[in-house]
């Protein structure tokens, strides 16, 4: 049974950055392998991972329909055809596969690109002891993709007062969507100084989270934002690496 931990915030906050941190981390703590999906249609974390991307589902499905719509693939169901083009679209890494929605391409909405993503998913995820997933802002995605459930969904929010807020309009439309989490962690991503602020502490006992976590604002992390690096170029003695580790052996062991 695989163990799945979704990251989900507003805009800008640092979700990508946690995801990558989270996959790199998973895998240097022997805990592998990682399904890394990325679920925002504008794809990121394939750079953050180091890893180039040849097809997305999106992609995937456009070309199915294309080559179904050719009469192309004879014996072979434009259902069959779409489970192909997506096993196509999944990067293999050493310790991690990666798989990407992307933008729906062609006639379509983003429901049938979640849809096909939720069922691929579905297919796929039994393979891996660990998936983690990349969202993009907001929630509303979130509930109609996943079918299968998230052992820890955690909430990326800025030190900010209104980006503390975004946290308790998560967890409200959260429970709306009648999104289904086993545990839930609140992210406190950028800090300046180390005192967590006060407010933190009523959200936390609202929102009934299970962990908080404090993520100082790291120049390291910055710079290689700036370039386009990999996270696993971070070193171990990074203190958001460090910070990543403890809180993946608590909420895993
Ligand atoms: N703790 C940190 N210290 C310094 N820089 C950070 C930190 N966390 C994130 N960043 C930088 O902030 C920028 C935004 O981060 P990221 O892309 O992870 O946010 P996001 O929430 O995924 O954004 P989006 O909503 O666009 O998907 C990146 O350039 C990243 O390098
Ligand atoms: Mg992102």
């Amino acid at each position: 049974m695989s163990f799945t931990i979704a990251i989900t915030g507003k805009g800008g906050v640092g979700k990508t950055t946690v995801s990558g941190l989270v996959v790199s981390r998973l895998i240097a703590g022997n805990r592998r392998p990682v399904l890394a999906v990325d679920a925002d249609p504008n794809t990121c974390l394939d750079t953050v991972l180091g890893i180039s991307l040849k097809q997305t589902i999106g992609s995937a499905r456009e070309e199915a329909r294309i080559i179904a719509g050719k009469g192309m693939g004879a014996g072979i169901s434009k259902q069959e055809m779409l489970e192909i083009k997506i096993a196509e679209s999944l990067v293999e890494g050493a310790d991690f596969d990666f798989l990407a929605m992307g933008r729906p391409e062609g006639p379509g909405c983003y429901c049938y690109a979640n849809n096909v993503l939720r069922t691929a998913l579905e297919k796929i995820a039994h393979h891996y002891p660990w998936i983690v997933i990349d969202n993009e802002a907001g929630l509303e995605n979130l509930s109609r993709r996943l079918s299968q459930k998230v052992d820890v969904l955690v909430m990326v929010a800025d030190p900010s007062r209104r980006g503390l807020e975004t946290l308790r309009r998560l967890h409200a439309l959260a429970r709306e969507m009648e999104v289904s989490y086993g545990k839930l962690a609140l992210v406190v991503n950028r800090l300046r100084h180390d005192q967590l602020p006060d407010e933190l502490d009523a959200i936390r006992r609202e929102t009934g989270a299970d962990y908080v976590l404090a993520l100082p604002d790291n120049a390291e992390v910055a710079a290689l934002g700036e370039r386009g690096g990999p996270i696993a170029e971070l070193p171990a003695e990074n203190e958001l690496v460090k910070r990543v580790d403890g809180f993946l052996k608590t909420i895993t062991d």
